[in-house]
Parts: C-alpha cells; structure tokens; sequence
C-alpha cells in the first residue's frame, strides 16, 4: 500500500479524503466500532466489490454485499427501498455502516441508503470513475432520480472518509476517464491554474490512469472541491461556483434525454460561460481562449448542434439554479475568480451561443 495524500474537509463533522493507489486496508480504519457493512456496488465492480469484502471479514467486520443495477438504473427509490429491506433483514444497527462502490451513480443512491436508514448511519464512498473522485463522492450530497427528472430526492449526509483508490481507475473506460476531466478543468479555472499548466504540459500523461500526473489532478480537484465544500455544506453561496460551465451543460443533457457524458456536457458548458464571461466584459480573451484549447487538448467536445439554442434557452429557464425568470451563471472575472453573471441579456445569450457552436 503506498502513502496516501490525505485532505480534509472541514465542517461540523468533517472527514478526510484519502488519494493514492492501493488503500483498500485503510477501510476498517474509518468505519471503527461498526459490526456489520453493507457494501453497495453496480455488476461492473463486483471484482472490486468481492476484494473489499475479504478484506473487511479479514477485519473481524461481517460485509453485507448489496448488489444494484449500474450507472443511473441503480439510483431510484426502488433500489434504495430494496436496500433498506436487506438491512431490516440483517438488523443492520445505528452502529454498522455502508461503504459505497463505483461511479457517482453508485456513490449516490450508497449514501441516500445511509442517510436514509435509522435517520443516518456512516458511509464510506470508495468513488472509481474521475468524476466520483473529483466530484460526486465529495461534499455529502446524496440522492436518487425520480420521474420527474434527476437528483430530485436526496439529503446531505457527509460520509466519514473518502478513499480515492487510483488503481480503481485502471479499468474505467477511456471515454470516461475523458469525460472526468472536464470537472478537473473546472477546477482549474475557478481556483487551481496549475491544473491547467500540467494538462498543457502534457495531455497525454493526464489520460493515463498510472500516471503521476492523474494523482496530481485529482488531488488538486479534490482539494478545489473540499475547500468549497468545507465552507458551504448546504449550497447557500459560495458553492455555487463549482457550477461553473453547468448551467448550459444541465440543459444539453436534458435535451439528450441524458445520453450524453455529464463531463462531455461540462465541457461545451465551459467555453460557453468562458465565451459569455469575455462577451460580457468581465473576462480577458485570452484567458476565454484558453478553455478551448485546453478541453480540446484532452479530446473533450467544445460546441453542440447550432440549432439547438432555442430547446437549451427553454430548458435553461426551467433549471432549479435560475432564480425566478432570470438567468443566472457562473463567470469569471479572470483566471480562478469566479463570479455571478445575473439576468444576462437574451440577445447577448443567444449571440455568445452562435459563436461557440457556428
Ligand atoms: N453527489 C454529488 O455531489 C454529485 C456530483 C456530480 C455528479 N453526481 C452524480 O454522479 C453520477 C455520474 O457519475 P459517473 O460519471 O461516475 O457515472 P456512473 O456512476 O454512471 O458511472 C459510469 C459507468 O462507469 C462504470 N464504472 C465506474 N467506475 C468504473 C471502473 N473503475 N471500472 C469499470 N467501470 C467503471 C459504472 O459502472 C458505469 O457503468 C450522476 O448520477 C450524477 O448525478 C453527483
């Protein structure tokens, strides 16, 4: 097991992320004095899920495997209830605990289950796909999708610890790993430049999974995200940020009826709020650019279909982070000083999306 690098989240119970490759043993460690854990895991992490068990019974712990259908077919109130008869079933007590493994999906529906049951039990995500990492595994948000739309039922419940497990990464399709990075650019532009510097460095080091500069990226993010989220649980303000490039990104993955990559949506996402930053005089052109060029270097897409302006303008008005009529976005005022752009002009909407996507 190598060293891990350990950053904390701070809060009321603030907990630790750990990042490194092989720290499955640090598990028992973070959930002491639990007897039984439900380990909830999609089909395509059963391997890992298999390993994380042996490794708990080697523990004196008795694992509570909780198979769920993958990605978001795993995330509903019908997975989560049928979670919940399982551990009725093994009197699972206010002292056991889950761990939850795979993707943001995975992370979600594991942490509303312990949210949920007896009003709150502790969790452990052990996030295996770069968003989960950087992303969803951190900050405490849980949650299931309901017909109405996505993420629409859920709760805050900070986990115990974060394990980062890199090794995990080895098997994460390419096209995903991709997909992640938008959130680490992300990352870059709002607080951390030097994630920007690495990827200009050397593009093809920040897709490799074993490559040290993928421990550097996600630990940069993470501490992004951990510094955020330390100071604002609840999303009352300063949280807000981390929604740089999202408000057109939310829009085009309801238009794709959610076929599109989240990261591939952030991505076009980003140079549109980059472009609508420089076009509303608040952000230098070079630095507007720069979003560009540095999200194509990882092969991620930068514009989307022209003719979709009028679908994505409705879909806008309707997301649950635009206040009232207008529309809110997160901009920059230059690089890693993001700001709020509110009730931009329609005209001057429609104008920066011609230019991004002609
Ligand atoms: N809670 C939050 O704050 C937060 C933040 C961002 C996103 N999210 C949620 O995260 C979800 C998206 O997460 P995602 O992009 O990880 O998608 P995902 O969870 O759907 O995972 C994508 C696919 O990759 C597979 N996979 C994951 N890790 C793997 C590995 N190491 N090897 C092989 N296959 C692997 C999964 O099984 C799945 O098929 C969405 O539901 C989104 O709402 C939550």
């Amino acid at each position: 097991m190598s060293e891990p690098t350990r950053i904390d989240v701070a809060g009321e119970r603030g907990y630790p992320v750990l990042v490194g490759r092989d720290l499955l043993a640090n598990l028992p460690g973070l959930l002491d004095g639990a007897a039984q854990v439900a380990v909830l895991h999609g089909p395509p992490l059963a391997a890992l899920a298999d390993r994380i068990c042996s490794g708990l019974r080697k523990a004196g712990l008795a694992p509570l495997p909780l198979e769920v259908p993958d990605a978001e077919a795993g995330k509903t109130i019908e997975v989560a209830a049928r979670c919940w008869d399982t551990l009725g079933g093994a009197n699972f007590t206010r002292t056991d605990a889950v761990i939850g493994i795979g993707g943001g999906a995975a992370t979600d529906v594991a942490g509303f289950v312990a949210a949920t049951w007896l009003r709150g039990v502790r969790w452990v995500p052990v996030p295996t796909s770069l968003l989960g990492m950087v992303d969803a595994a951190i900050g405490g948000k849980t949650g299931v999708n309901t017909a109405a739309g996505k993420n629409l039922v859920g709760s805050f419940h900070p986990p115990v610890g974060v394990l980062c497990d890199l090794s995990t990464l080895d098997t994460l399709p390419p096209v995903d790993l991709v997909a992640g990075l938008a959130e680490v650019v992300k990352c870059g532009f709002i607080a951390d430049p030097t994630i920007l510097s690495l990827v200009e460095s050397d593009p093809a080091a920040a897709v490799d999974p074993a490559s040290p500069m993928v421990r550097s990226l996600v630990e940069r993010s993470v501490r992004v995200k951990a510094d955020v989220v330390g100071a604002d649980l609840r999303e009352s303000g300063l949280r807000e940020v981390l929604n740089y490039g999202h408000t057109l990104a939310h829009a085009i993955e309801k238009v794709e009826a959610y076929g599109w990559r989240h990261g591939h949506a952030v991505s076009v996402g980003l140079v549109y709020a980059a472009t609508l930053g420089w076009r509303a005089g608040r952000l230098d052109e070079e630095t507007a650019t720069r979003h560009r060029s540095v999200l194509s270097l990882l092969g991620l897409p930068v514009s989307y279909r022209p003719d979709a302006w009028p679908d994505l303008l409705a879909t806008m008005r309707v997301d649950k982070k635009s206040r009232g009529t207008r529309l809110r976005f997160v901009v920059l005022d230059g690089l890693a000083k993001p700001s709020i752009l509110d009730g931009p002009t329609e005209e001057l909407l429609a104008d920066v999306y011609r230019e991004v996507c002609a």
